[in-house]
């Protein structure tokens, strides 16, 4: 599998705020991922474990909606030393023109169930980070399973990351809901992406991104790596008044 991203994929993802990258994973590492992914769902996915997120519902929801799992590698310590994480970070690297050694990075696992998995709202990923500090970065997102619009496959606004963090709001207005959206992006002008298994996408953390429900059989499983520079302290920062929860 390829970690070399040519000028032009360089330059498309500094225009466009994103890119495809059609075969990130071979098949047994997708074979591998789906295993570690499953493990982890099965013993940490429960309802007020740390680590364990819904992003979509209240956090004393009974159903998770749109669960997920922060910094998996916490629990599968292989995950960062496999193939797939070094060519990730080597890609982020070339992306961000920051080195490797000087990247921190964390993991989380997004899974849309199979017929409920609820959308995912436009959003910058920007939008959840303190405005005190201040950080480059970008998530890599590799999909597990067939990524399409029905199953919920990523939608991005082409050069959306050139503006300016757009307001945020609860999910539902509820501030017990962890996900946050805004209404400041013009869905129609989104760009869906949809992948085969061991395909990836790249985001720059002020792309607004969407995703729709699953309204397929099959479960929706991504892992997603996200890269950063190390936070630099801002003087004067912009005020984040949603993020506040309950
Ligand atoms: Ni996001």
């Amino acid at each position: 599998m390829a970690s070399t991203i040519d000028h032009e994929r360089r330059e498309e993802f500094r225009r466009n705020g994103f890119v495809i990258l059609p075969k990130l994973a071979d098949d047994d590492e997708i074979v591998w991922l789906r295993e570690v992914y499953d493990r982890l769902f099965a013993q940490y996915a429960t309802p007020g474990a740390e680590n364990f997120y819904d992003i979509a519902g209240r956090r004393d929801g009974d159903r998770p909606l749109l669960p997920q799992i922060v910094e998996p590698e916490k629990y599968a310590p292989e995950l960062p030393r496999s193939a797939h994480f070094a060519r990730c970070r080597k890609i982020a690297s070339t992306f961000l023109d920051i080195a490797e050694d000087d990247l921190e990075f964390y993991g989380h696992a997004i899974m849309k169930p199979p017929r409920y998995g609820a959308p995912t709202p436009w959003h910058q990923d920007e939008g959840y980070m303190d405005p005190k500090w201040s950080r480059r970065g970008l998530s890599i997102w590799t999909t597990l399973d067939d990524a399409t619009v029905d199953s919920g496959c990523l939608h991005y606004l082409p050069g959306g990351h050139l503006g300016p963090v757009l307001p945020h709001r609860h999910i539902d207005d509820d501030d017990h809901v962890r996900g946050l959206m805004t209404d400041e992006v013009d869905g129609t002008a989104g760009v869906a992406c949809p992948l085969a298994p061991g395909g990836a996408v790249v985001h720059d953390f002020r792309t607004p991104h969407y995703a729709g429900p699953n309204q397929t059989d099959q479960p929706r499983r991504a892992y997603v790596l996200v890269f950063m520079s190390a936070p630099v302290e801002v003087p004067d920062p912009e005020p984040r008044p949603w993020l506040r929860w309950a």
